[in-house]
């Protein structure tokens, strides 16, 4: 993910992904309508925000992204789990992507329909499957021939017919970074094109898998239209193989990807995904299905966080890869500014988290003007951010609030120290 040099608010590209609701208004950054100062002197730092704005917008963008086909966009779980957003997306007929039993009770809780919910990932338990059939999923995306007789065999116990989609690998080397490449023939997810014909005929002749789909997700942050347009030539393709079993399928899930800016980059639309599907496919009459996460969630959410020290070259804040994990595991670039505009010079600081391990470097050489006390946003934070914390150093997860006009919310409270020790037992005498 290595995208250009970290510039903060610079609006000379217009960039949809780039329009995100988090803006000054003289000299203090708003989110919408709120200073994020008065949110940080209320619930602290560090913190997660988001604009409800920002993702409504996003939101849109696929709810208008296809003109002629009928479809259905199931937001990726995994890049924001919080359950009121989950519930926003379920109030815009949004359906869902899981990847594991945790999921699909988010998914439950936040009111959303298992009806559009698609259970990706390759390590289904049996609790997990049991669970998905028992409340009705919309389909499992079947990624290895043992997961295949899995299913099988506990929809058999149930005396059940199950319905499933085969994710197939299409062989295309797409993303933004060697850690969220999937499409490719070396990586574990999918079932290979030359192996798939087997799997048509094993579920064709079963009484308890019913074949409705066929899916892939080819990578993360993808900028180049072409990945995708390859994958649905991919897709026709099979889908015709599958035509000569007579099996009509209901579906054709093309999965998510799409790459957002960090900061001046040049990103593809919704509608130019759309537009590129619609004419490779034109001629199926399958729904189509998308796994948008990135796309929705990534610039609806900051991350704000303290300086507490400056050591030298070091801006030394409260916040680090324990909240976003990010710039460490992917050397990922994020855009971050002082919520203050200031006059003082600015010098190249690496900022760094409190964390114990070198790694923990949220930017490097990176220019600003900031002083021991400042707050500072980390920008585009909202997808694979706070999903992706945890409690290493024992540090609580923090809160997350969400903006509304001139309102905000608190979504989920900063942990407490009794949270993180709670199933932590003694040792018995
Ligand atoms: N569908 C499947 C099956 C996936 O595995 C993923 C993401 C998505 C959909 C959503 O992809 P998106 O639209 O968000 O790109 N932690 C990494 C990203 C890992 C993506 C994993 N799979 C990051 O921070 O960049």
């Amino acid at each position: 993910m290595g995208l250009e040099a970290p510039c903060c608010f610079k609006l000379d590209h217009i960039n949809i992904f780039k329009m995100d609701n988090f803006i000054f208004k003289a000299d203090s950054l708003y989110c919408e309508d709120v200073n994020i100062r008065d949110i940080a002197e209320k619930y602290g730092t560090p913190a997660y925000i988001y604009s409800k704005k920002t993702l409504e917008e996003n939101i849109n963008r696929y709810k208008n992204a296809f003109s002629k086909k009928d479809n259905l966009i199931c937001f990726s779980v995994k890049s924001l789990s919080n359950l009121s957003i989950l519930e926003l997306l379920h109030r815009n007929g949004f359906g869902f992507d899981i990847v594991s039993g945790g999921e699909l009770e988010r998914v439950v809780s936040a009111g959303g329909d298992p009806k559009k919910t698609i259970f990706t990932g390759i390590a289904k338990s049996e609790e997990e499957i049991l669970n998905g059939i028992k409340k009705n999923i919309l389909s499992f995306n079947i990624e290895s021939e043992s997961e295949m007789y899995r299913i099988e065999s506990i929809a058999s116990k149930e005396n059940k017919t199950v319905d499933v989609a085969i994710r197939f690998n299409p062989e295309v080397d797409s993303g933004g970074h060697e850690y969220i490449k999937t499409g490719r023939k070396k990586d574990k997810f999918g079932i290979f094109l030359d192996q798939i014909i087997r799997f048509v005929e094993h579920i064709s002749t079963s009484k308890h898998l019913n074949l409705i789909g066929l899916s892939c997700h080819i990578g993360s942050q993808i900028v180049d239209l072409n990945d995708y347009k390859i994958t649905a030539k991919y897709i026709k393709r099979l889908a015709e193989e599958i035509d000569k079993f007579g099996i009509k399928l209901e579906f054709l899930d093309l999965g998510g990807g799409l790459g957002i800016s960090y900061s001046n980059l040049d990103t593809p639309t919704p509608k130019e995904l759309a537009d590129i599907i619609e004419q490779e496919l034109e001629d199926r009459a399958e729904k189509i299905i998308l796994e948008p996460g990135r796309s929705i969630s990534g610039n609806a959410g900051i991350l704000i966080t303290k300086v507490e020290y400056i050591k030298d070259k070091y801006l030394i804040v409260d916040s680090g890869m324990n909240d976003l994990l990010r710039p460490a595991l992917y050397q990922a670039k994020h855009d971050i500014c002082n919520i203050e505009k200031n006059t003082a010079e600015s010098s190249e600081w690496n900022i760094v988290g409190p964390i114990c391990e070198s790694s923990d470097v949220l930017a490097k050489d990176f220019k600003m003007s900031a002083k021991e006390g400042d707050i500072l946003a980390i920008k585009t934070a909202g997808a694979y951010g706070h999903v992706m914390s945890s409690n290493y150093n024992t540090r609580r997860r923090p809160p997350e609030i969400l903006v509304d006009k001139d309102q905000y919310k608190i979504i989920r409270k900063r942990e407490s120290y009794d949270d993180l020790f709670k199933n932590e037992m003694e040792i018995e005498d």
